[in-house]
């Protein structure tokens, strides 16, 4: 199935199919046990992937500078002062001279749309590492998290509390493709984009998932196996936060809301967490919460995108 995936975009989870999201997480578990003995790879050898960021970043930026690094490629950081997507240079002459020099870029940027015009000017693959509407690699690394601690992903209830923002897009385009069960609860004023929620349902009829919305948290919460949550602000709207604090300040995860789960519930959170906020520290630092290793697969899912589509 290899071929299938040279080449390709990666800017939402919805450019693919179940199968073959699913035979990434399946890379992504080899890639992580080969790399639990210390094998060494050399998958990329002589690969090369530009890093364009125009916000901040810990976990992206190190985890495929580690994965090109540990496939034995190399990565390079351009910073949010260098290049001016679209104001020093065009977006298009971005695109094309970057894609004269590595083999794939990873862009981390604001409007969704310049990730799609670099695609489309761009003979190299275009990797989506955050644009205000999708995150879809940080849901490769949680998919792969959920199947590590609960064997599967099906039948699962898999709740979303907080902002219908980035994350929660891929979290949407993630169940409707793969047929999942999932909650999402926010405040009205919150929802995700109603384009996406539409697609998600009509997708998702398709592939048996079950995308619902629900408004109050604790009856979102109830016999959940996965809750999941993300900051009230994302990166960008900074000027909100005081606004959202007082809209979103009853959908924190809590110990009082994680009673409601099931007895085996396991929390994630993509990072950076807000503590005191959308998470507290008793939950972020209990026995339910998987977030570190949920962090940690960033690279071995990323790891295993890299290998198919540079290859
Ligand atoms: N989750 C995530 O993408 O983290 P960074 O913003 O640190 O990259
Ligand atoms: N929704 C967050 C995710 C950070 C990884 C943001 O866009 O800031």
């Amino acid at each position: 199935m290899r071929w299938v995936f040279r080449g390709r975009h990666f800017l939402s989870l919805s450019d693919y199919t179940a199968d073959e999201i699913l035979y990434i997480l399946q890379t992504a578990e080899g890639l992580k046990r080969r790399w639990m003995v210390g094998e060494t790879l050399t998958i990329l050898s002589g690969k090369t992937l530009a890093m364009v960021f125009e916000k901040p970043s810990l976990r992206t930026r190190m985890s495929f500078e580690m994965a090109m690094y540990q496939l034995g490629g190399r990565a390079m950081y351009i910073g949010p002062q260098e290049i001016g997507l679209g104001k020093r240079e065009a977006i298009k002459d971005v695109a094309t001279v970057l894609a004269r020099m590595v083999d794939g870029v990873m862009v981390r940027t604001f409007a969704h749309e310049i990730l799609v015009e670099m695609a489309c000017h761009s003979r190299v693959p275009i990797i989506n590492g955050l644009s205000d509407l999708h995150h879809p690699c940080q849901v490769l690394g949680d998919l792969l998290t959920i199947q590590e601690k609960k064997g599967r992903l099906p039948e699962l209830k898999i709740t979303y509390l907080g902002d219908g923002n980035n994350v929660c897009h891929s979290w949407l385009a993630a169940a409707a493709i793969l047929g999942l069960q999932l909650t999402i609860c926010s405040p009205v004023k919150y929802l995700p984009h109603p384009d996406i929620w539409q697609w998600a349902q009509e997708r998702g009829a398709q592939s048996g998932a079950t995308i619902v919305h629900e408004v109050d948290p604790f009856v979102a919460a109830r016999a959940s196996d996965v809750l999941y949550t993300d900051v009230w602000t994302s990166m960008g709207k900074e000027n909100e936060m005081e606004e959202r604090i007082n809209h979103f300040k009853t959908f924190q995860v809590n110990d009082s809301l994680l009673r409601q789960a099931k007895d085996d519930v396991i929390v994630l959170h993509c990072m950076p967490a807000h503590r005191g906020q959308e998470i507290t520290d008793e939950v972020m630092d209990g026995p339910h919460s998987a977030v570190i290793d949920e962090a940690e697969n960033r690279l071995h899912a990323q790891k295993a995108l890299l290998a198919l589509i540079l290859n």
